[in-house]
């Protein structure tokens, strides 16, 4: 038997309906497989192959909203992309909880991104960084020139500074930050372009050569803040907001717990950050590293009690943008802004911001009360259901069932939906008749 390599040539130079039929015989799909990972669903193939490589099919993911977010006095609706159960549903209730007055506030700063620049090789460093900033302005205007678009819309190069590391185990190292206000875009591009200009004119000046040249995703000059106060009536009462109090505590002393509560408020920001089209693994990076950023990770949020209100405070770095990117091209993030309503990257990060906040306030309410598991198996048991063939009200009926029986598994879904349908009562779609 001929052994089957993975070393495919020229394979990004076929279509995709080639590439799917190549792998498609590689892996033995069935054709149903092949039908069904063919099918592009909402995103046009031709955008598909546009925006990665080696495209060979598409795949769909729930698209939710969440409802009553009240954020800085105004209503929204929060479409939000995620795998899992329960998250939607915990932010829209959360939201419920903290519409009082102006809702959710946030409040997001410029947009300013940092290009950097790694120099090695660099004899007298401080000299040379002292010569870089007599030149500022000058290494300005080249960066301002590298992106001319950005600077009619308002943004551009701010600043330069530069941190000397001397007698590393590569010799000397000068890097250099360029300060770029990046308006309404994630950045990225524009950033890049400019260091990449900019690394020449760094290179003469010094003497040393530019090796890296792009954005840092720790994105510490875009930072935004969000911030809620509630009646504790509104979380169920002064018992479960001092648990609450309790529960930010524990996330503030203890590290392993401090992830898994950053992971709660990740969960609606990167929600939010699919739906739109953004560039979540920068948003991650950039966010995790923020809560480590006095030496021991820490939680994003803190909560706590003031009289007879549970106030919520969170702030991280959040590098969105509403254009460019797969923001423009995907036309269902474009969908998502426009059900957002927003049309700035400040706006957009604001709102992420409150999501989180929300996100995290409804884990924490979860945690310190009826405990995680039970909405989420409830939500699993209504999956199971439906993977069971129930369709209609027969989804609620089984799954309550499920959940009364305590017995949340797929085999007792089938068996309930098939004793169902056989007593009668529903047609083959599940319906009453
Ligand atoms: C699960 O996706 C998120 C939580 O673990 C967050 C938390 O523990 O705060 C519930």
């Amino acid at each position: 038997m001929v052994e089957k390599t993975s070393r495919l040539t020229g394979f990004y130079k076929l279509s995709v309906e080639e590439r799917l039929r190549l792998v498609s015989e590689w892996s033995g799909l069935s054709r149903e497989e092949v039908e069904l990972l063919g099918n592009f669903g909402n995103l046009p193939v031709k955008i598909a192959d546009s925006m990665i490589e080696n495209v060979i099919g598409a795949m769909s993911y729930p698209f939710a909203v969440a409802v009553n977010f009240r954020i800085n006095g105004r209503d929204y609706l929060v479409p939000m992309v995620i795998e899992e159960t329960s998250v939607v549903a915990a932010a829209s209730n959360a939201a419920k909880m903290l519409r009082e007055g102006d809702g959710i506030s946030a409040s997001a700063g410029p947009q300013e991104m940092i290009g950097q620049i790694h120099v090695v090789k660099v004899n007298s460093p401080y000299e040379k960084a002292s010569e870089i900033i007599k030149l500022k302005n000058e290494l300005l205007e080249t960066a301002k020139q590298a992106d001319p678009v950005l600077v009619k819309y308002g943004g551009g190069p701010r600043d330069i500074e530069v941190r000397v590391f001397e007698n590393t185990p590569i010799g000397n190292v000068l890097i250099i930050h360029l300060i770029v206000d990046v308006v309404d875009a994630m950045g990225a591009n524009a950033v890049n372009t400019m260091v990449e200009a900019l690394a020449p004119q760094i290179e003469k000046i010094t003497g040393g050569e530019a090796r890296l040249r792009i954005l840092s995703n720790y994105a510490t000059r875009r930072i935004v803040r969000a911030w809620c106060r509630t009646h504790v009536d509104n979380v169920g009462g002064r018992e479960v907001a001092e648990k609450i109090f309790e529960a930010s505590v524990l996330a503030e002393i203890d590290p392993y717990r401090a992830v898994t509560h950053n992971k709660g408020i990740m969960n609606g920001i990167i929600a939010v950050a699919l739906a739109t089209g953004q560039d979540h693994r920068a948003i991650e990076a950039g966010a995790h590293a923020y809560a480590c950023r006095t030496g021991v990770y820490r939680p994003l949020s803190i909560w706590r009690l003031d009289g007879d209100y549970l106030t919520g405070y969170l702030e991280l770095p959040l590098q969105v943008g509403t254009v460019g990117g797969a923001v423009k091209v995907h036309p269902i993030a474009k969908i998502a802004l426009k059900i957002l309503g927003v049309q700035t990257a400040k706006e957009l990060a604001e709102i992420m911001a409150a999501v989180g906040l929300a996100q995290n306030l409804a884990a924490l309410r979860a945690l310190v009360t009826e405990g995680i598991q039970k909405g989420h198996m409830r939500l699993h048991a209504k999956n199971l259901a439906i993977m069971a063939g129930a369709t209609g009200d027969l989804i609620d009926i089984v799954a309550e069932r499920m959940v009364k029986d305590g017995l949340i598994r797929y085999d007792y879904a089938k068996k309930l939906v098939d004793e169902y349908r056989s007593k009668g009562g529903w047609n083959s779609s599940g319906e009453r008749v």
